[in-house]
């Protein structure tokens, strides 16, 4: 069952200025129309039956509940409030923050294209999600323009130039624990900046300062906190203390939600950004205050290594599925290679006879994802310094011999497909995904991540942004798992300017030549798996994207030998048969945060956001 009442939303956002007056950083006053039940209301009851004359009126007493209602709403804030779903006619922005979403609407009722939307959604999460929007990281963007045009942007961090395949050991050749997480020397050379430059020089259509622009006013303003920022902000308080020696906007005792961040340092930072470019991060003030800052903690980002940073511009990697066209990213990242891997192993099976979570269906996901992990671990990095063998890892008849040893009722273990015991460690991660679609039906799917939450912990004083930890993405020691419990080996190895592997999977679907859907996510290791499975949910299993989005997720990713699963995912019986095969579970919290966009039989787009992030946010036009 859709829930359509995104648009109708809208065209009520747009009718509340005549009730409630605006503020600048704020969606809708109380944001009312978001509460579920109000919506509920609205949708089931008085949407179909009103009138426009006695709309208003009607609007009015429903908004002033919903007022009523949403202050009494423990955790919420009463400035924004995200909505998880929407259908709109023309356009539609998924974000992992209201303000963000708000930003790329603006631009696009402005005239922007979906480039220029998602650069202004980019430069605003650098203020209102700082645990994961970033000037100080980089990220990857897929597109796909009306014309049927693909394209892809590598704007990933890369080592620094002084950088070394031992950095992170010990003279006794042993890993350093947490250099290449925590502080100063975890920061590869950033590479958002450069990247949304160059994105805005070969599609923007908007003057690149009206991008930057309400970045700049959130930050100079401030904007009210979620209770899921205040929460996150809270418990990195030592790690920020232990990093950063002089104050900064988000060292305070007690967060909490609607508390004001005002980032006056960053809004300098973005108004340079603004008037001077790619000169204004990578030269002058802001490049000083970045070098100093790794000159203060033992840090090796240097001048050198900023002046010299530049984006890529990649062919995408594309592929089929069934009557699917997938268009998806290519090394620096393993997304794309990983996720027509798994796609075209499983191609053979009856997914859809079998069932969603059938123990089939999972049997054989999980299997495809075992040899596809083994294969990044060994095969994939930086293909400007390694030469990745994307054809044979593409290739039908290497795909097929590689399921040869499948067995239908028996897990493979996993050290008959590679070797390495490890175990994983799970810490909240974040990154954050942006899915866009315009009037015009381009289309952009972007990741971009400063790895952990608020990356490295190191807040750069005076240009006000936090520092990726990237660094911990390279193979620190071949067969020594990163945080995200992912091994490597040659291809992923530290070397001066290389760019650390990813798994970041922004991805775009045609289906008969159109656009079909957009989709990503953060999480780390777990994004090809999800990105994976929330495409066979509305392929295969026949889900609206809704559904699709919220189904219980599984991973697998060779080492360690378990599937890992959002709890409640699989029945009893069906866990206790795999478990019968040779499977072993482990239960985490949640898995991957996607954001989604989905084009309808009747043209309208359907985007939604991840209950997982309380934050994220769907809206159209
Ligand atoms: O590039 C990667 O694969 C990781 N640095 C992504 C980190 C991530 O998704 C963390 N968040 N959820």
């Amino acid at each position: 069952m859709l829930h359509v009442y995104g648009n109708k939303q809208n065209d009520l956002a747009k009718l509340l200025p005549l009730a409630f007056p605006l503020s600048e950083t704020s969606l809708a006053p109380c944001t009312l129309l978001h509460n579920p039940a109000i919506i509920c209301i609205i949708k089931s009851t008085i949407i179909p039956k009103m009138k426009f004359a006695r709309s208003i009126l009607i609007l009015g007493a429903v908004l002033g509940m919903a007022c009523a209602c949403q202050r009494a709403l423990p955790g919420v804030t009463n400035q924004y409030v995200p909505q998880k779903s929407a259908v709109a006619a023309n356009s539609m922005v998924v974000t992992p923050h209201a303000l963000a979403t708000r930003a790329g609407l603006d631009v696009l009722e402005q005239g922007g294209n979906a480039v220029d939307a998602t650069i202004a959604v980019h430069f605003a999460m650098a203020v209102v999600f700082p645990r994961a929007g970033n000037l100080g990281g980089g990220g990857f963007m897929v597109l796909r323009l009306g014309n049927g045009t693909t394209d892809a942007l590598d704007y990933r961090e890369k080592a620094p130039a002084s950088a070394h395949r031992d950095l992170y050991l010990d003279s006794l050749g042993g890993v350093i624990k947490g250099l290449s997480t925590d502080g100063h020397l975890a920061a590869g050379t950033p590479g958002t900046v450069a990247g949304l430059i160059a994105a805005h020089q070969k599609y923007g259509k908007l003057d690149f300062k009206k991008l930057v622009e309400p970045a700049i006013r959130l930050a100079e303003a401030g904007f009210p906190v979620s209770s899921a920022e205040a929460d996150r902000l809270n418990s990195f308080q030592p790690a920020f203390r232990k990093f950063n020696a002089q104050p900064n906007p988000f060292l305070k005792d007690n967060w909490k939600a609607d508390d004001l961040l005002v980032q006056k340092e960053l809004a300098r930072t973005l108004r340079l950004i603004r008037d001077k470019g790619l000169a204004g991060f990578y030269a002058g003030e802001t490049a000083n205050e970045i070098v100093a800052e790794m000159q203060s903690g033992g840090g090796i980002v240097s001048h050198k290594d900023l002046e010299n940073y530049e984006s890529k511009w990649r062919k995408p990697l594309i592929g089929k599925y069934k009557d699917y066209k997938v268009i998806s990213m290519p090394p620096s990242s393993s997304g794309g290679v990983a996720l027509l891997q798994l796609l075209k192993m499983v191609e053979p099976y009856p997914l859809k006879q079998w069932g969603f979570q059938s123990k089939e269906a999972v049997h054989v996901m999980v299997e495809a994802s075992r040899r596809v992990y083994a294969d990044r671990s060994q095969y994939l990095g930086d293909s400007d310094f390694f030469p990745v063998p994307i054809d044979s890892l593409l290739n039908d008849r290497y795909l097929l011999k590689r399921m040869g040893d499948f067995n239908a009722s028996k897990a493979t273990s996993s050290e008959a497909v590679g070797a390495g015991n490890f175990k994983i460690a799970i810490e909240s991660f974040e990154t954050e995904h942006t899915s866009v679609v315009d009037a015009d039906d381009n289309a952009v799917s972007v990741t971009t991540t400063l790895n952990s939450n608020y990356g490295c912990k190191v807040w750069v004083d005076g240009a006000g942004f936090f520092l990726n930890n990237e660094m911990d993405d390279f193979s620190v020691k071949p067969g020594v798992p990163n945080q995200f419990g992912l091994v490597g080996a040659e291809a992923n190895a530290i070397q001066p300017n290389k760019r650390m592997l990813s798994s970041m999977t922004p991805t775009i679907v045609e289906k008969d030549g159109k656009l079909f859907m957009v989709l990503g996510t953060p999480g780390g290791s777990t994004i090809i798996t999800t990105v994976f499975q929330v495409f066979l949910n509305v392929a295969e299993f026949g889900m609206d994207l809704e559904k699709a989005v919220n189904a219980g997720r599984f991973h697998h990713q060779w080492l360690p030998d378990l599937i890992m699963t959002e709890r409640g995912t699989f029945n009893e019986a069906t866990r206790q048969v795999l478990e019968g095969m040779g499977h072993h579970f482990q239960e985490v919290e949640r898995i991957a945060v996607i954001k989604a966009i989905l084009k309808l039989p009747d043209g309208r787009l359907h985007g939604v956001g991840d209950f997982r992030n309380p934050d994220d946010d769907a809206r159209g036009d």
